[in-house]
């Protein structure tokens, strides 16, 4: 008579030969994925900048995109209507206290990978990289983190220093600028 244990391993053998059968003959569904096919969800923008794709905007650039895509939610001039608003903020002091970009956000670079994986809100990835980049300059401009004139490209937006940069425990300090 089988222990409880032998039957057990008994059971896990019989399966393992059975999958090992069925791998053998496998359907074959699907296909490898290209590297043009990844890179479309390959979008992370870590804090240093790594992951900045090609091109730039400004301010004046961003201001007219924003004007078309962005106000209806977020108000004239980023300061809040249907959605939040993203300019301005008082400084954080409690745990109810309202999170803005310019209070709470540690890394400018989060700004063009939020914008560019999540905005417009219901036509998101819609955007070029150029208009992310002049969206990303206008908010910046907007918060008086960069000057009206400034060009945001992958060189310059990583050096952009957010006023909470120190207000986080910092995980992976080698991809920190
Ligand atoms: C249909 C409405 C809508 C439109 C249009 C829209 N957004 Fe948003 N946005 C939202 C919602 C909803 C959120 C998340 C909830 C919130 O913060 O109100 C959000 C959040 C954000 C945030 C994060 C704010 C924060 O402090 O967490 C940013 C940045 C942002 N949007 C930028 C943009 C930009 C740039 C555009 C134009 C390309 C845009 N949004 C267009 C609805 C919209």
């Amino acid at each position: 008579m089988f222990t409880l244990k032998l039957r057990t391993f008994l059971i896990f053998v019989t399966l393992a030969l059975f999958s090992n059968a069925a791998f053998g003959q496998a359907p074959k569904l699907g296909k490898p994925i290209t590297a043009a096919d990844l890179s479309e969800w390959d979008i992370n923008i870590l804090p240093d900048g790594t992951g900045l794709p090609p091109g730039s905007g400004t301010p004046a650039d961003g201001a007219r995109v924003y004007a078309a895509k962005c106000a209806v939610c977020h108000g004239p001039e980023a300061k809040g209507g249907a959605n939040a608003r993203l300019v301005g903020g008082e400084p954080i002091k409690s745990m109810d206290s309202e999170k803005t970009i310019a209070n709470f956000w540690p890394f400018s670079t989060t700004l063009f990978d939020y914008i560019r994986r999540a905005m417009p809100f219901r036509q998101p990835r819609s955007l070029t990289n150029e208009e992310v980049y002049a969206l990303t300059a206008y908010i910046l401009s907007l918060n008086k983190l960069i000057g009206e004139n400034d060009t945001m490209n992958a060189q310059t937006l990583p050096k952009v220093r957010m006023p909470n940069r120190d207000g986080f425990l910092i995980r992976f300090p080698d991809k920190t600028p």
